[in-house]
């Protein structure tokens, strides 16, 4: 399927994980991509050689989503092709403290830290991007798409952290505020993934307590799995896509039902 043919996206923090299998994917169907990274250049170009290797167009841009400096270079990349239609708000950062009662685990640099990049980020990179959006709408008559990775954590609160969480909460309420203030030129949505074994979590912890949480995961969540970025990435390209063309303003679980909880009267 190369339901993306001619058009330009931009997905944030695309050198790994989540980022780097949305942008691939986007890539597989068709869609020139412009890759950004903070930090790690040859993750960035690992992620520009797979999409060469499905026949797409990347450039790879290095750029910090929670400055205006940062966005500007973001914009830059995306002049050069003249539009924007896809933009994907995917770079997060988080502290890991997962003992929320425990109030001296944050300090309020941790929650200033992951709010310039979970929150603030997303809004400068729309700020930034908001024109070459516009344009890819006047050109093609649908409306562009922006799409947010925020977190079951912004929803049910559960997560690495209370700050985390929070910021994830904001992302969410920021998706309904602009859906509903950048309409009817740009479409703006989240996907809210709950685990995905990643490098968010093989940091974090030694090889063991990785494999003791995938197993966990696979234990409490509804659908008895543990997701992978492309397990994520599949259902997240849903919201950027034609077959989402009236869909704004949502914020989808793709968690294999870990919002739901287990109810304990439920037969297993
Ligand atoms: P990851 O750590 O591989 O991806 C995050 C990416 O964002 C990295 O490439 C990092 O370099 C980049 N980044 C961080 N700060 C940046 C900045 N200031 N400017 C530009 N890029 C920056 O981890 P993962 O799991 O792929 O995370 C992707 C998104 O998914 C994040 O927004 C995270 O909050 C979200 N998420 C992750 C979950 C998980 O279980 N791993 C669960 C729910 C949501």
């Amino acid at each position: 399927m190369r339901d993306f043919e001619g058009r330009i996206a931009l997905v944030t923090g695309s050198a790994t994980g989540l980022g780097r299998s949305m942008a691939v994917k986007l890539a597989e169907r068709g869609a020139t991509v412009i890759v950004n990274y903070s930090r790690s250049k040859s993750d960035a170009e690992e992620t520009a050689t797979e999409i060469g290797a499905a026949g797409a167009q990347s450039v790879v841009v290095k750029a910090d989503v929670s400055s205006p400096e940062g966005c500007a270079a973001l914009r830059d990349a995306a002049t050069a092709f003249g539009r924007l239609d896809i933009l994907i708000n995917n770079a997060g950062i988080t502290r890991h403290a997962r003992d929320h009662g425990d109030l001296d685990a944050l300090s309020k640099n941790d929650f200033m830290d992951l709010y310039a990049v979970n929150v603030v980020g997303p809004y400068l990179a729309m700020q930034a991007l908001k024109p070459l959006l516009q344009k890819a709408h006047e050109a093609s008559g649908r409306a562009s798409a922006v799409l947010n990775t925020s977190s079951i954590a912004g929803t049910t609160g559960i997560g690495s952290s209370v700050a985390y969480a929070a910021s994830k909460g904001a992302l969410n309420t920021m998706t309904l505020s602009l859906a509903r203030g950048l309409a009817p030129a740009i479409r703006v949505n989240s996907v809210c993934p709950g685990f995905i074994g990643t490098r968010w979590f093989k940091n974090a912890m030694d090889e063991e307590a990785f494999a003791k949480t995938v197993k966990s995961v696979e234990a409490t969540t509804p659908l008895n799995v543990a997701s992978g970025p492309d397990d994520i990435a599949d259902s997240a390209l849903f919201l950027v896509s034609d077959a989402a063309r009236h869909v704004t303003g949502e914020l989808l679980h793709v968690d294999a039902g870990l919002h739901l909880g287990f109810s304990p009267l439920a037969a297993r």
